[in-house]
């Protein structure tokens, strides 16, 4: 028998590493280091909890092996297959099955006591577990059917498997909802209300398996209720939001199963989420129970009608020839066409002219947090030229061209007006340079379905095409002038 101290000695070290990759975190230059540190505090974690329930007698090394072996190749098959522009939907499955895999550890140990009638006497031991395993349950199944609808409407919606495909190749597609009358908001309250109802219900009468069952059902309602109104411009703050109650949800189950470092890992990334979604909030002007009980982000996409003649690269390369102050402005359409190799080398023959280059960053462009950050420091842009937006926007009535690459949502000027989707979303004001730029395949609309005015100002050039192509092309008039 192993002595125990060795197990909290392995969690210890396992949480110290947690703590110190967070903190490495913080800043770009650190974080492929914060990372590693905490992919190894996981394994070390996950080693000692395997060699301590094999110590234990409490299971086999087929079954050991067997779980690492699914989790190791599922996990790296899903890490090497997914694009950079999937990585959001994977982020949110993630956090799904952490919501889940609390939630049935927490299930689990409640249906064992019960079989094995080891229920604490009444008092303070009753209470503390059962409301652990309650809210455990209730965290964690809401976390991982929500979940679950983030990432369908992340994906916008799924094609339908052995449908007949069409001329491109493509089968059936089927839009995943946005809708949210008030009423559901009602609705909400008494599934809540309803499932903290259960929860108290199991500590009076803790034998009774039914409303262990109940709890499943109406925790996973909540779930789908709560993520179906929101979309549009408001996901970055669910999406953070579930991460946070992913981390809530192992935390609960650490005190269910007294694991020391569960309860530390789930505080940590439940904090963390909680700080993410603030900083979301903060980045789209909006409150949290604005978000989560007014249902912005409702509606379907606008219809555009309106037309716009497009520029070519040549024209484009003229007007930046000569100018002192370019802003590229990076969005979602970047990340889709990979081109952010080619906007460095725009940037690099710009400035090999004396032209002043920086980067204005919109806290939600793209699809997750920083992803403008990650993949502009993938082509090596320094982190000094990434500018933050209030601080861009005091510089852009300065600049010659605002050069806009797949970014939508993130410049639209509708947002000041207050209505619609992304009323009230601040934006990066590229509207105030002296030219607009902007690289996008067609007239269409961003994430949020709105038309956006700036396509057609005077003052803007269309260069219509891939991202990636167009970058390349205007590079190459660059050069020829
Ligand atoms: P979006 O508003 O999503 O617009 C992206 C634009 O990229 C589209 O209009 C699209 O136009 C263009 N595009 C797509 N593929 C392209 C390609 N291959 N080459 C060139 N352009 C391409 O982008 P944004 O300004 O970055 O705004 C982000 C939006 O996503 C916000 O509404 C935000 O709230 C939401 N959102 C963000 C997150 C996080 S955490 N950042 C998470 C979920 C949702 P074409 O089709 O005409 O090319």
């Amino acid at each position: 028998m192993v002595d125990p101290v060795v197990w909290d000695i392995g969690y210890l070290v396992s949480a110290a590493l947690f703590i110190l990759g967070i903190k490495r975190l913080s800043s770009p230059r650190t974080a492929p280091q914060g990372n590693r540190l905490g992919a190894y505090g996981m394994l070390l974690a996950v080693l000692v909890t395997m060699a301590k329930l094999y110590s234990d007698g409490l299971i086999g090394l087929e079954l050991i092996a067997g779980g690492l072996i699914i989790g190791t190749v599922i996990g790296a098959w899903l890490a090497i297959r997914v694009e950079m522009t999937g990585m959001p939907e994977l982020v949110a499955l993630f956090n799904g099955f952490g919501g889940g895999a609390s939630a049935l550890v927490g299930f689990s140990e409640v249906l064992d006591r019960l079989n094995k009638g080891n229920v604490p006497d009444a008092g303070v031991e009753l209470y503390a577990t059962w409301v652990a395993i309650g809210l455990s349950g209730l965290v964690g199944w809401l976390t991982l059917t929500g979940s679950l609808m983030a990432m369908g409407k992340l994906m916008g919606g799924f094609y339908i498997p052995f449908t007949k495909k069409d001329d491109r190749g493509r089968r059936k597609w089927v839009n995943f909802p946005t809708w949210g009358p008030p009423w559901l908001n009602f609705v909400k309250g008494i599934l809540l209300f309803t499932s903290l109802a259960l929860i108290a219900l199991t500590i009076q009468e803790p034998s009774n398996k039914d409303y262990v069952y109940y709890l499943v059902g109406t925790s996973s309602l909540l779930g789908v209720l709560f993520v179906l109104p929101i979309g549009g411009a408001d996901m970055p703050v669910v999406v953070s939001l579930l991460n946070s109650m992913s981390g809530i949800a192992a935390a609960f189950t650490g005190f269910v199963i007294g694991n020391n470092v569960l309860i530390i890992a789930g505080s940590m990334v439940g904090a963390a989420g909680l700080i993410l979604t603030f900083i979301m909030c903060k980045a789209m002007n909006r409150t949290l129970s604005a978000v989560l009980f007014k249902s912005f982000g409702g509606g379907g996409k606008e219809t555009v009608t309106r037309t716009k003649v497009g520029s070519d690269p040549e024209e484009v390369a003229m007007v930046c020839d000569g100018i002192s102050k370019c802003v590229i402005i990076p969005g979602y359409g970047m990340a889709v066409s990979q081109a952010q190799h080619a906007v460095k080398e725009f940037a690099d023959l710009l400035e090999a002219e004396g032209v002043e280059v920086s980067y204005g960053i919109h806290p939600v462009a793209g699809r997750m947090p920083g992803h403008m950050n990650v993949l502009l420091a993938e082509a090596n842009v320094p982190y000094e030229q990434l500018i933050e937006m209030d601080d861009i926007n005091s510089e852009l009535p300065e600049c010659d061209v605002a050069l806009v690459i797949g970014a939508n949502d993130t410049v639209n000027p509708v947002a000041r007006s207050g209505e619609g989707p992304l009323g009230g979303m601040p934006i990066i004001d590229a509207d105030k340079a002296r030219v607009v730029v902007i690289i996008k395949r067609s007239l269409s609309v961003g994430y949020a379905g709105v038309d956006n005015d700036l396509f057609y100002e005077d003052k803007t050039m269309m260069l219509f095409g891939d991202g990636k192509k167009m970058m390349n092309e205007l590079n190459s008039a660059i050069k020829d002038l």
